[in-house]
């Protein structure tokens, strides 16, 4: 498919992934005996507003210190990976990232972000393609958890995967494992990737980072309810619950929560749902990773980590891995 009309962009490819219904995801999560929602439904207008403001807040420390150190060891980043090559971006997210990344190659030559949210690559795609009009843009409309055929799509030439902001670790285990399977596949034998981990560290440094003094991030949690009283006719009280986060030191994660203050029966779409008093719904896992702990992964997955790069304070890492 081409390029929209009033588009930059050089090429636009959907391959029409199935999109997860959020009535039957919520609903089906709010049925089971332990509630729980997947987190990709925060990110409606308003929940990414927020995410954009928990960027920038003192205690959440994971965007400022990824840039940092792309800015910072762009030469150590850029020492292992092949010029002229095709930056593939899974997940089309933060300019300054990727600009970022661009300025620690040689001579890239093409940018393709991967996503599943139409709207939303179509808008950021165009915006880089005109702040770039050097690279050949060609964004494509994709489920980046699952393995991708480019060939014939990727323009010919080395490729490097991007995918920064820890987003690995909303993914359990098994399925952070499996996205780094199918991602080696995607790149094949040669490629590249460039991925940031957020590290283990002191639980009070966590736990501060997701659930701010501000309360932004109690306000992107709540906004999920927000959501669901729009979208799906509910009838939540915002007020009757409370945002929770929570280090889990047995399964190395933070846990993001909504707990009900008191026992209550809330509907959605017709149908109701008990709370008892202190239960939650659980909304996020935010896994968190050794440097070892996630060489020894991506080893697994089919990738040697070439480099892995860190902050003077080990609060985060970015990893340059080479398909074997
Ligand atoms: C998008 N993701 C990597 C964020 C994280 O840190 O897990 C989402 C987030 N949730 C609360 N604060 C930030």
């Amino acid at each position: 498919m081409n390029a929209p009309l009033d588009s930059r962009l050089d090429r636009f490819l959907d391959l029409e992934p199935e999109l997860e219904d959020f009535r039957t995801a919520i609903l089906a999560g709010l049925s089971r005996p332990r509630k729980s929602t997947p987190a990709k439904f925060f990110y409606d207008a308003e929940g990414s507003r927020l995410f954009e403001r928990i960027c920038e807040l003192p205690e959440y420390y994971p965007t400022r210190t990824e840039c940092r150190i792309l800015r910072d060891q762009a030469a150590e980043i850029g020492a292992d990976l092949p010029s002229g090559a095709t930056v593939l971006e899974f997940g089309s997210g933060s300019a300054e990232k990727i600009g970022l990344l661009l300025e620690a190659l040689d001579r890239p030559r093409a940018y393709m972000p991967l996503d599943i949210s139409r709207d939303h690559l179509l808008a950021s795609a165009d915006a880089f393609a005109a702040d770039h009009p050097e690279l050949e843009v060609i964004a494509i409309c994709a489920d980046f958890t699952e393995p991708l055929n480019l060939d014939g799509i990727a323009p010919e030439g080395p490729r490097i995967g991007f995918f920064p902001g820890s987003t690995i670790g909303n993914l359990e285990e098994a399925e952070a494992a499996r996205f780094l399977e199918g991602a080696a596949r995607t790149l094949g034998p040669g490629g590249h990737f460039v991925i940031g981990v957020d590290l283990v560290k002191d639980p009070m440094v966590l736990e501060a980072a997701y659930d701010d003094a501000q309360g932004v991030t109690a306000a992107f949690n709540l906004n999920l309810l927000a959501r669901i009283n729009r979208e799906l006719d509910g009838d939540f009280d915002l007020e009757a619950f409370r945002h929770v986060a929570i280090w889990n030191p047995e399964l190395w994660r933070i846990e993001m929560h909504l707990m009900s203050l008191r026992e209550q029966t809330v509907h959605v779409a017709d149908q109701p749902f008990h709370f008892r008093v202190g239960e939650t719904i659980h909304t996020e896992n935010s896994h968190k990773y050794t440097v070892d702990g996630f060489a020894r992964m991506a080893a697994c997955a089919g990738f040697e980590t070439r480099r892995c790069l860190t902050d003077p304070d080990n609060l985060f890492s970015v990893h340059v891995l080479k398909v074997v």
